[in-house]
């Protein structure tokens, strides 16, 4: 598989097969990763990886809190409050796609909620990896993260491998934090739901959409 088979074949999968990932799989795919660049080579990041009952210990928590799940309230939203145009419509047409491909009507509120809860049990994933980040640190390092988030979702898609990432587990920093002993300065930036796809259900299959390039670049100096 060539980088750019990877890019474009790699999407978000919100529905897993059950089997289990070996942690060798898993090794073999983080000593990939960890060339990720960072600036400076700060590498200021780390992974947990959670799977078997460390995985289910994790998906109880989160079902023992159902209205924790919808609100992430610490000094470091995902989104900031009043999404302005254009990115409101783009998020706004995500949520639409995705929900008419899980055949959910736009005002049953209820289902809607239950797929988004779908994000507290992996979407079925046997593994759950979470990228967790000093509190301290520049905006710098949080684009650096990425970084490193981006490579392992490029990486899981040559092993067969499918994934999601998560933000939606902002919601349970400082439970999540509890669970794996953090320090008080590292917090969970967010997670991943990593497994093998289920590429029958039709949550895997809708068309998704990009800005084009002349949105998205602007060139310069170019002799054409
Ligand atoms: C950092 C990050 C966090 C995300 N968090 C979630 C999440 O919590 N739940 C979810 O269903 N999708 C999540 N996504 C997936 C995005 O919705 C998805 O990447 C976007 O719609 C583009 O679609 P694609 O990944 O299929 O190309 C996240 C994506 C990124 C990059």
């Amino acid at each position: 598989m060539n980088v750019s088979d990877a890019v474009r074949g790699r999407r978000s999968i919100r529905d897993f097969l059950p089997d289990p990932i070996p942690e060798s799989v898993l090794r073999e795919i983080f000593d990939a990763a960890r060339w990720a660049p960072s600036g400076s080579n700060v590498q200021a990041w780390k992974i947990i990886a959670v799977s078997g009952a460390e995985r289910d210990a994790i998906i109880r928590m989160a079902q023992a809190k159902p209205e924790a799940g919808l609100a992430s309230s610490d000094d470091f939203p995902i989104y900031p409050p009043n999404l302005w145009e254009p990115l409101r419509s783009r998020r706004f047409a995500l949520a639409e796609d995705m929900y008419r491909a899980l055949g959910i009507p736009r005002d049953d509120k209820p289902a809607r909620l239950k797929q988004v809860a779908r994000n507290f049990e992996f979407f079925g994933a046997p593994v759950g990896l979470f990228f967790v980040i000093d509190r301290r640190v520049a905006h710098g390092q949080w684009a650096h993260l990425g970084m490193l988030i981006q490579t392992v979702a490029l990486l899981l898609e040559e092993h067969g491998l499918g994934c999601c990432m998560q933000e939606a587990w902002a919601a349970f920093r400082p439970e999540l934090a509890q669970m794996f002993g953090l320090g008080s300065d590292e917090m969970v930036y967010c997670g991943m739901a990593v497994g093998r796809p289920d590429r029958s259900k039709p949550v895997n299959q809708f068309e998704r959409t990009r800005i084009s390039v002349d949105e998205l670049a602007e060139f310069r100096g170019f002799v054409k």
